[in-house]
């Protein structure tokens, strides 16, 4: 996902005192002061723990989870999305109700948000006090970004239609919900991808892929997130999505799966800590669940306040799992390892010469945990390129850090002894990361 140019202010992390949003260039005076009034009085405690901005064009920044808006601020949801993480909540608050209303009706389950507070009426404190008829009045609304993209916009990478979805009993009251796109976007997107594909073509296409080949692999990821449960010791278990409900067809195919939502936030992490988590989680996958993910990418990564988890297990599969089973499966893993953006930039590195370590030479277009291990040591060297955590990473191309994971990645991936590498397994990597930490502490 692009993310437009953001707010003036990034706000603060684990601000004990509430957010900070208030005021800045643009600010109208009551603007300001009703912004501080409603941040204090009702989103304090949500705030605590993560980013918080005033809206305001004309300024880069990482999207925030909350953002405030007053009426001379940008305040449209085409303007706001992008300034926002997803699940971030945009709050506007105005002393016209009827502007207010006006403008909260935009977001009612509308350009990916739904209202989640309705316009409501709020009195200015004056010296602590909210004296209903004496001090000045506004209304304020709240709206939860709960699409990844918004209606209308095209993207290749997700594939599923993939939104948060109010759920009671949850730990910020949303699900992920992930489910079979409809035909309409399917055929949508084939279109724009094939322009030249024949109108019958598209079709018999989009009714593969919407009633047997997405159905499949969804029903596939809800059963090893199942596994996962079950197999991932604590508190690993807590870093990838549990089940929470799904919904499937006549035949018994999954079309919806709600899941727990792994929130992104918490403290940044050096690189070298992103590198251990990630290798960790990954050891674990491997070799407690015996479970290979096969599609590790960045945009699959989550940060949390509980460390690095992954999503998407769409096009996982057990380890020692026997595809060629079935049929229907040895030719869509076929087609996934021949397909896969990992897989090609394998096979560009292979080209190039710049992988030379046999264990993974030899899993090139192979469904193989040893992909996953080669993504890993080639992620952990540029870890910002996901724009959803990358103000959650500290990055420097020219630290002592960035350099001892640059070397480690090359050792990785070309081997002095290519017949006999030293890295096979993320386990290996994990060693040399925590090689890497204990030289520098020591240095
Ligand atoms: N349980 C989850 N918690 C947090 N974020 C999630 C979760 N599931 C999915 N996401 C987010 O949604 C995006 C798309 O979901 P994903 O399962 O990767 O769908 P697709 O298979 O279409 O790529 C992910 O890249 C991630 O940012
Ligand atoms: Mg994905």
């Amino acid at each position: 996902m692009r993310i437009p140019s953001l707010t003036r202010t990034s706000g603060k992390r684990r601000d004990a005192s509430g957010p900070a949003v208030s005021a800045g260039a643009g600010g109208t005076g009551y603007g300001d002061r009703f912004i501080d009034a409603v941040a204090k009085h009702r989103y304090q405690q949500q705030t605590n723990g993560f980013l918080s901005a005033r809206s305001a064009p004309g300024h880069t920044g990482a999207p925030v989870d909350f953002l405030f808006a007053a009426r001379s601020d940008p305040k449209l949801p085409d303007e706001v999305f992008g300034m926002l993480q997803w699940g971030g909540l945009f709050v506007y608050v105005d002393t016209d109700q009827t502007r207010a209303t006006r403008i909260a009706q935009d977001y009612d389950g509308k350009r990916g948000f739904i209202l989640e507070t309705q316009p409501t009426r709020l009195w200015l404190s004056r010296l602590g006090l909210r004296l209903p008829g004496l001090a000045p009045r506004a209304f304020y609304f709240a709206a939860r970004k709960v699409g990844l993209i918004q209606p209308g916009q095209f993207t290749e990478r997700f594939t599923y239609q993939v939104e948060l979805m109010p759920t009671k009993g949850t730990e910020f009251g949303y699900a992920v919900c992930k489910q079979v796109p409809t035909h309409a976007d399917v055929s949508y997107r084939l279109r724009q991808r094939f322009p030249d594909l024949p109108d019958d073509e598209i079709e018999t296409r989009t009714h593969k892929l919407v009633d047997s080949v997405f159905p499949m692999f969804l029903t596939r990821e809800a059963a090893i997130l199942k596994i996962l449960q079950t197999q991932m010791p604590k508190p690993y278990d807590q870093l990838v999505p549990k089940v929470l409900g799904v919904q499937k067809d006549e035949q018994g195919f999954v079309r919806r799966l709600a899941m727990n939502w792994l929130r992104t936030g918490g403290p940044r992490l050096t690189q070298l800590e992103f590198a251990r988590q990630s290798a960790q989680l990954l050891t674990v996958l491997h070799e407690q669940a015996q479970v290979m993910h096969l599609d590790l990418r960045l945009d699959n990564f989550v940060l949390t306040p509980r460390g690095v988890g992954f999503v998407d297990f769409g096009s996982s599969a057990r380890i020692g799992e026997d595809l060629a089973q079935s049929p229907m499966l040895t030719s869509l893993f076929g087609e996934m390892m021949r397909t896969s953006k990992i897989q090609r930039m394998l096979g560009r590195m292979l080209d190039k010469g710049q992988v030379t370590n046999q264990s993974f030479t030899c899993v090139h277009r192979k469904a193989d945990k040893a992909i996953d291990t080669f993504y890993l040591a080639v992620q952990i060297n540029k870890p910002t390129h996901n724009p959803q955590f990358s103000h959650l990473v500290e990055y420097d191309p020219h630290s002592d850090q960035a350099q001892a994971v640059s070397s480690l990645t090359a050792a990785v991936l070309r081997p002095k002894d290519q017949a006999n590498p030293q890295f096979r397994s993320a386990k290996d990597i994990l060693r040399g990361i925590d090689r890497i930490h204990r030289r520098l502490n020591t240095d």
